[in-house]
């Protein structure tokens, strides 16, 4: 029985930053930001969303009549959570209307959490077919204001559904892993932007990237050429590439062509959107699929996740019948279209207007933002969530 993602939903808010426009108000050369971190716009959340409102945008796409009863494990993916104790998923049950008899909580190790959760899930699915997970990944990645890892902000939501005889991907029973105590990215308790020393985080994802995707093929008894495409976590798109381009003289040059070709169907929308901290790996995942220029049903992908602190997993997933999904892409397509561009003095507003995690009591007008769940404010230190 084949065991994975069955639906996957996404959501970012109806705000960005057009990264030429940082690049001049930062005096850098554009090129820098777009060639050489492979980034060109970067989603900017609003007051009224945080990662439980992005969660419920995102989940609300793969919750349907059918599959709301067989939900019983809800597991949210986060390091941006707005609560020490109270989990994200809880919030999400409610919001969504899910069945009470579900175990639900929170995961966090940085940007591994999703894939945290995606693997529980496919073990809990495996175990119970009858029954349906739902796992998402939602973030908001925040550096600061002209520091060097500004560039490669961004938020949204991933939502997936996993099941038996999934129509998305089958992930493949075993994986590769890693771990490490290493300081790459942290952020403290109290702290609301990431501290990070970047080019060493880039090296030690690289470097896991390497022994998890060499490990992986050394025990799974596969070649590198079984892969028709390779997914990264994109904290920025040009990362991925670079992890890519330490493993191509060990194929062939028409694998290699394959390779970079998928690569660039993997980044169409992260590229737009930036890092999404848990969700990225699965954004770029999507795209692939959205995106795919020769890749059909019964291939194998390979997927790398990291987590800064450190984690490194590297798993396969075979592509499923209905993969490619045209009403999806066209709602993503719509969604990233009607944003609103920020120009910079706008991006600084709501950077330093957001969050709004110190304060007791707050009110948050979302009339500006038009997404189905909004965050309205804190009344007696309890947020207030509302679905228009
Ligand atoms: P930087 O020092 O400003 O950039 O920081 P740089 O000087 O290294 O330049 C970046 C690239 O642009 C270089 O290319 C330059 O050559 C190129 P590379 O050597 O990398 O191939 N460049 C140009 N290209 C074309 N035209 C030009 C031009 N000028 C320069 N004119 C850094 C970059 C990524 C370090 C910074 O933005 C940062 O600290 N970001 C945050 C940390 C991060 O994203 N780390 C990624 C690995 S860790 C991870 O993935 C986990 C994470 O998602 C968190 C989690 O797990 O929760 C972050």
């Amino acid at each position: 029985m084949n065991v994975g993602i069955d639906q996957i939903g996404f959501y970012t808010p109806s705000y960005y930053l057009d990264l030429r426009d940082l690049a001049h108000a930062r005096n850098e050369d554009p090129n820098k930001y777009l060639i050489g971190i492979g980034q060109e716009r970067q989603a900017v959340p609003p007051a009224s969303q945080d990662a439980v409102t992005m969660a419920a945008n995102a989940a609300v796409q793969v919750v349907t009549p059918e599959n709301r009863e067989r939900i019983s494990l809800i597991i949210f993916g986060t390091e941006s959570g707005v609560d020490n104790s109270k989990s994200g998923a809880i919030y999400l049950q409610q919001l969504l209307g899910l069945k009470r008899e579900a175990r639900a909580f929170e995961i966090k190790q940085a940007c591994y959490g999703a894939t945290a959760g995606l693997q529980m899930a496919k073990d809990f699915v495996a175990a119970h077919p009858e029954q349906e997970a739902l796992v998402v990944g939602a973030d908001v990645a925040r550096y600061g204001l002209g520091t060097p890892g500004e560039v490669t902000q961004g938020c949204g939501a991933i939502a997936m559904t996993i099941s038996a005889n999934p129509r998305t991907l089958a992930i493949s029973p075993n994986s590769s892993v890693y771990s490490d105590d290493i300081m790459d990215f942290w952020r403290p308790l109290d702290h609301t932007v990431a501290l990070v020393d970047g080019h060493y985080s880039n090296d030690i994802y690289q470097q896991f990237f390497q022994k998890t995707i060499h490990a992986y093929c050394e025990q799974q008894q596969t070649n590198l050429t079984d892969f028709q495409a390779l997914t990264f976590h994109l904290p920025y798109s040009k990362l991925g590439l670079k992890a890519l381009r330490t493993i191509l003289p060990e194929v062939n040059e028409a694998h290699q062509q394959q390779w970079l070709t998928e690569f660039e169907s993997s980044r169409v929308y992260n590229r737009q959107v930036g890092n999404l901290y848990t969700g990225s790996l699965y954004l770029s995942l999507l795209s692939l699929l959205d995106h795919a220029q020769g890749l059909t049903s019964g291939n194998q992908i390979g997927l790398f996740s990291y987590g800064s602190g450190a984690q490194g997993e590297f798993f396969a997933g075979t592509l499923q019948s209905e993969f490619q999904n045209s009403n999806r892409r066209k709602q993503i397509d719509e969604m990233l279209a009607r944003r609103q561009r920020l120009d910079v003095n706008q991006y600084e507003e709501f950077f330093t207007q957001w969050p709004t995690f110190n304060t007791a009591n707050v009110t948050i007008d979302p009339e500006p933002d038009d997404a189905e769940f909004v965050f309205t404010g804190v009344v007696d230190n309890k947020r207030q969530y509302r679905q228009r």
